[in-house]
């Protein structure tokens, strides 16, 4: 790599080389896919085109689970930076790429290690579950890790008396608590997208579909989830719109997964819960950094790579290995 090239990836967080506009950039994706053996790995969030092209799809646990089991040698993630954090953690010996490294987390933002290092320190006795929207850095402080998938579980498998402590998000946290009565202590992070809803506007959408069902993912502020007929991740989300045999769903969660949603049950209509301002959309700005160019760039130089130090690695892993452990024993 020339020196202007490195200097512009590490200003922008991603290659802009010009792309010959004439090159059928999916099948180059394709052939280069197979050429460097690499797996693509995307997040329902991510743009239509890229979870068309896309090995997997999933939600974060999902995609945890392939990043652990894949003998590809290179891990293509499309999604944010704390998921190719994760694939890293649990195929270190593989090279890891993002299409464009400032692919962040509001979520895991709110939530810098140093200062939730003193807030554990006023909780000596408790045990730390952290939500696997969080840095490498965190999981490292943490004793599990969970996602929007297992985090009811994760509490449930642990003892009644089990003080703990649930980061870095406050929906979650509280969503956890109903479900399984326990008392978590909780840090005060959410995610920008999850916020906005608007329970105004929802309803006034329900009084205009009265047959639709309303589903939302648990980073939803409690007063938009007590309206629900169905919380759950983005898969579980997925597979509620597939089975029930409603025909119209209003969906409080990141527009990306109502890709998938149209695809598995196209004579079903999707509306995206409004939020509490006048853009139209529940796009996440940091997901949506990725494009399909920038994945095709990132294919072909293998650059901008995920990359951390050995020993949060080491200590990042046992935490989100023992979330793997658990979710194998409930067969999520
Ligand atoms: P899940 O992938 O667990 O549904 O979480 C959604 C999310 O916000 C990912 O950033
Ligand atoms: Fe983070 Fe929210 Fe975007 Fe998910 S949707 S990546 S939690 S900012």
């Amino acid at each position: 790599m020339n020196i202007t090239f490195e200097k512009d990836l590490q200003a922008k967080g991603y290659i802009d080389e010009p792309i010959d506009p004439t090159l059928d950039i999916v099948a180059e994706i394709n052939r280069l896919k197979k050429e460097k053996n690499a797996v693509i790995l995307a997040h329902y969030y991510q743009e239509s085109e890229i979870q068309d092209i896309a090995d997997y799809i999933g939600d974060s646990l999902g995609l945890s689970q392939q990043a652990a089991k894949t003998d590809a040698e290179m891990i293509v993630f499309a999604g944010v930076h704390f998921m190719a954090e994760t694939a890293k953690i649990l195929s270190p010996s593989k090279k890891v790429l993002l299409p464009d490294l400032k692919a962040g987390c509001s979520l895991s933002d709110s939530c810098p290690p140093h200062l939730f290092a003193k807030f554990k320190e006023q909780y000596p006795d408790h045990l730390v579950i952290t939500y696997v929207n969080c840095t490498a850095e965190l999981k490292a402080l943490s004793d599990i890790v969970c996602t929007s998938s297992n985090a009811v579980q994760i509490v449930q498998s642990l003892p009644e008396d089990q003080k703990i402590i649930f980061g870095p998000d406050k929906n979650l946290g509280e969503y956890v608590k109903k479900k399984t009565g326990r008392d978590l202590v909780l840090w005060n992070g959410a995610c920008m997208v999850h916020e906005i809803f608007s329970q105004d506007r929802i309803l006034d959408l329900r009084n205009q579909f009265p047959n639709a069902k309303f589903i939302a993912h648990p980073e939803c502020e409690d007063h938009i989830l007590a309206q629900a007929d169905y919380v759950g991740s983005t898969s579980g989300m997925l597979k509620y719109t597939i089975e029930d045999p409603a025909q119209q769903f209003i969906v409080a969660t990141e527009s990306g997964i109502l890709h998938q949603m149209q695809k598995s049950s196209p004579n079903k209509m999707f509306i995206p819960a409004p939020p509490n301002n006048v853009c139209a959309c529940n796009d996440c700005p940091h997901m949506k950094l990725n494009t399909l160019e920038k994945l095709y760039n990132c294919l072909y130089y293998e650059q901008p790579e995920v990359d951390l130090a050995a020993d949060v690695i080491q200590s990042a892993r046992k935490p989100i290995e023992r979330m793997l452990e658990i979710s194998e024993r409930f067969g999520l």
